[in-house]
């Protein structure tokens, strides 16, 4: 028996008793889906019956009061998700008449509804062949066929999603993808996964490989910060310019470069000049600034993405760090700075 066929056998069998499975009404399997996005079903439940008791159909839920929504929502955490269920709920009762829209491309065009949910919706109300991809389904299929390839990465996503679509049963494909949401929530869990009673086992490819813990793969994707540099590039009527060396300890260490002003905000000419004259005073100088890129130039780092602007300040007198212009070929700089160099002057 194939993968597919094992599975519906076993939800055939094992199937969890849950009050949206009673019947395919769009309103209460679209609650419920919203509810349980990054939710588990224990914690999730007595809010969907709440809910359910509150709010029976979509009409009452977009003529609620949305603070009454939020105190209702209360504890279950990203309250996007219940003013998104509001907003779609009063979409439907205004653009629909109350009736849901039955594709998965009409309803990915719904408020919180992302790729996930409107396939849960599309294939349990309505049969269509949409794959559901949800955080039991990556690992379940990483580990019985042992996919390595990071399940946050959009190779890996595509992996993924094209592996679920050929795995679709020919009919009830609403069954076959809670089926996949309940073995993986039940058998095929996180941590201490139940290969001893798994129907799976011997097909699967990280139980024979040892590999069940190490599977799926993720990415860890650093926080990328924002930062505006702006560089200074002084010119005096000599020709001359000023640089600097860098002592910190990062990526561009002991290298050199213009007078750098590093903010988190784009800075306009007035911001600049009151930055600039905190370092270096100007107010005893003639000087004429201009931004010499309007748009920034973009370097993006492991950690940070840059935006770099470049101001030349033609100034009628340099007191520290002068260099001529002609003598910036001999000094180490960053690339980019070196890439400018070539370039402007
Ligand atoms: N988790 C989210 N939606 C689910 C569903 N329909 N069945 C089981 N687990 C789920």
């Amino acid at each position: 028996m194939n993968f597919t066929s094992q599975i519906d056998k076993w939800y055939s069998k094992n199937k969890r008793d849950l009050p949206w499975r009673k019947n395919k009404d769009p309103y209460s399997v679209w609650l419920s889906e919203i509810i349980l996005q990054q939710t588990q079903i224990q914690q999730g439940l007595p809010y969907y019956i709440k809910f359910m008791q509150k709010y029976p159909d979509v009409f009452l839920l977009a003529t609620a009061n949305e603070q009454e929504i939020l105190k209702l929502w209360q504890g279950l955490g990203y309250y996007s998700r219940a003013r998104n269920l509001h907003k779609t709920a009063k979409i439907i009762v205004s653009n629909y008449n109350g009736v849901f829209p039955k594709t998965y491309l009409q309803l990915l065009k719904l408020p919180g509804i992302g790729k996930y949910t409107a396939s849960a919706i599309s294939s349990i109300c309505y049969e269509e062949k949409q794959a559901v991809l949800d955080g039991n389904v990556f690992r379940l299929l990483s580990r019985y066929f042992g996919m390595d390839i990071p399940i946050n990465s959009s190779q890996g996503i595509k992996a993924f999603e094209k592996l679920s679509h050929d795995l679709l049963p020919k009919i009830n494909i609403g069954d076959y993808n809670q089926a996949l949401m309940d073995f993986g929530s039940t058998v095929c869990k996180p941590k201490m996964a139940k290969c001893e009673i798994c129907v799976l086992q011997d097909g699967c490819n990280a139980h024979v490989n040892k590999t069940t813990n190490l599977l799926p793969v993720k990415i860890k994707k650093h926080k990328v910060l924002i930062k505006h540099f702006n560089f200074i590039i002084f010119i005096d009527p000599y020709n001359n310019t000023q640089i600097e060396q860098r002592n910190d300890k990062g990526i561009w260490q002991k290298l050199y470069q213009f007078p750098l002003i590093i903010t988190d905000k784009e800075l306009n000419v007035n911001e600049l000049i009151n930055q600039l004259e905190i370092s270096t005073p100007l107010s005893n100088s003639k000087y004429e600034v201009e931004l010499i890129n309007a748009k920034p130039e973009i370097h993006n780092l492991t950690h940070r993405k840059l935006f770099i602007k470049y101001w030349k300040i033609q100034i009628d007198h340099l007191s520290t760090n002068i260099t001529p212009i002609k003598n910036l070929v001999n000094y180490p700089f960053p690339i980019v700075l070196s890439r400018f160099i070539k370039s402007y002057f």
